[in-house]
């Protein structure tokens, strides 16, 4: 009988703690990864053991299944290790569009950027960090409007 109530508050206590659990430990958002651009420029796809990373829109993508499209020597290997904003809008490799500079695109350049950002990387590549100028404003400081692409309960303010 004693033993029958032992387990009874056992089994109330481990519920009720849980119940505390969850209330006091909100799940934790991961931290933001901020990659400057000397950073992302070792993820080139030059040295064969390291991941191939490249930023669109800011949001910086880790390629590495691509290799084949953007590893040394392959077709778009000029896209990796930086920000190819511009150069994906435009579909160009030219060494002047290999920046996240987007101004005077064109509207149909700027929809052309949003479905390839959507519908290949956000969709193929997982999501490793964000480019300083996504995440910080030009004088430095964290922009209180950053919200990461993959964690919708991210707040900036957390993080300092
Ligand atoms: C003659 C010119 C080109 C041809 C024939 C071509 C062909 C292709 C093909 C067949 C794919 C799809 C591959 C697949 O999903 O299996 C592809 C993907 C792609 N192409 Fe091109 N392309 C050309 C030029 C360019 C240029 C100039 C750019 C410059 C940015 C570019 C950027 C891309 C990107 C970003 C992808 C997505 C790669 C991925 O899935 O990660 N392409 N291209």
């Amino acid at each position: 009988m004693a033993t029958a109530l032992l387990c009874v508050l056992c089994v109330f206590f481990c519920l009720t703690s849980s119940q505390n659990f969850k209330l006091k430990f909100k799940p934790a958002t991961k931290p933001v990864r901020l990659f400057t651009e000397e950073e992302l420029r070792r993820y080139d796809g030059s040295e064969e053991a390291q991941p191939v990373y490249m930023a669109v829109k800011g949001v910086v993508f880790d390629v590495t299944t691509g290799k084949e499209f953007y590893g040394k020597d392959a077709p778009y290997n000029a896209l990796v290790g930086k920000d190819s904003t511009r150069a994906v809008a435009k579909m160009s490799l030219d060494p002047a569009d290999l920046t996240s500079d987007t101004s005077g695109l064109s509207e149909e350049q700027l929809t052309s950027l949003d479905s390839v950002f959507e519908g290949t990387y956000k969709t193929k590549y997982p999501i490793v960090g964000y480019t300083a100028s996504r995440i910080l404003k030009e004088d430095g400081s964290p922009d209180e409007d950053f919200k990461p692409e993959d964690q919708p309960q991210f707040q900036i303010k957390d993080e300092f």
